[in-house]
């Protein structure tokens, strides 16, 4: 069955690491005849959450920047990917903006397929390890949603690099597998 499919990619940089990834998965999902949709968060700037709990009756956000097109196509998908780059050992703050900006349709994101993919200089996992308990956290707030798979972009540095990596075809095939 042909899914509809979602992906985030959260870097600011061009040609950034985990946007090479993103594109990769996005190429072995289209492959598959999936309906793929790769949004760059670099093209849409998304603003913080005002707290202003203005959505908890409306279920929309009273800011006009995007994010409330984008929840709408998020409320529709079968699969949603988050791509980061790894600051700090956790997702990059553009990343943490967009997932806190969810809140208007949290409860109506439901049984949805997660993939995540991170990129990061060190070459060991621990860094995306910690970044993937911010996915979990976001898994808790949501009905039924599963973390599929992830890939580990390690030992990524400067722009381009991941286009010859192990990790690119991860990516890939990942995309192809959903
Ligand atoms: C503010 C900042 C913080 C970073 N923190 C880490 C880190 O904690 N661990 C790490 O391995 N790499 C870290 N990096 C390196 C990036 O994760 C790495 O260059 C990654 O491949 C960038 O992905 P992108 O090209 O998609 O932006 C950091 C980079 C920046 C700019």
């Amino acid at each position: 069955m042909n899914k509809k499919v979602i992906i985030i990619s959260s870097t600011p940089r061009k040609n950034g690491n985990s946007q090479i990834l993103s594109e990769a998965f996005e190429k072995g999902a289209k492959e598959k005849g999936n309906n793929v949709e790769l949004i760059s968060l670099r093209e849409n700037k998304i603003n913080y959450c005002l707290a202003c709990y203005g959505c908890s009756k409306t279920k929309r956000c009273i800011q006009n920047d995007g994010m409330n097109e984008i929840l709408d196509k998020i409320v529709e998908a079968d699969v949603l990917v988050l791509a980061t780059p790894i600051y700090m050992y956790d997702v990059c703050g553009q990343l943490k903006t967009f997932i806190d900006r969810i809140f208007p349709k949290y409860t109506e994101i439901k049984n949805k397929e997660i993939y995540f993919i991170a990129t990061c200089a060190e070459d060991q996992n621990e860094p995306i390890s910690y970044a993937i308990q911010t996915i979990n956290g976001l898994i808790e707030c949501l009905e039924d949603a599963k973390l599929k798979g992830v890939v580990y972009g390690k030992n990524l540095d400067n722009i381009g690099e991941a286009e010859n990596s192990k990790a690119y075809n991860e990516a890939y095939e990942m995309g192809k597998s959903i």
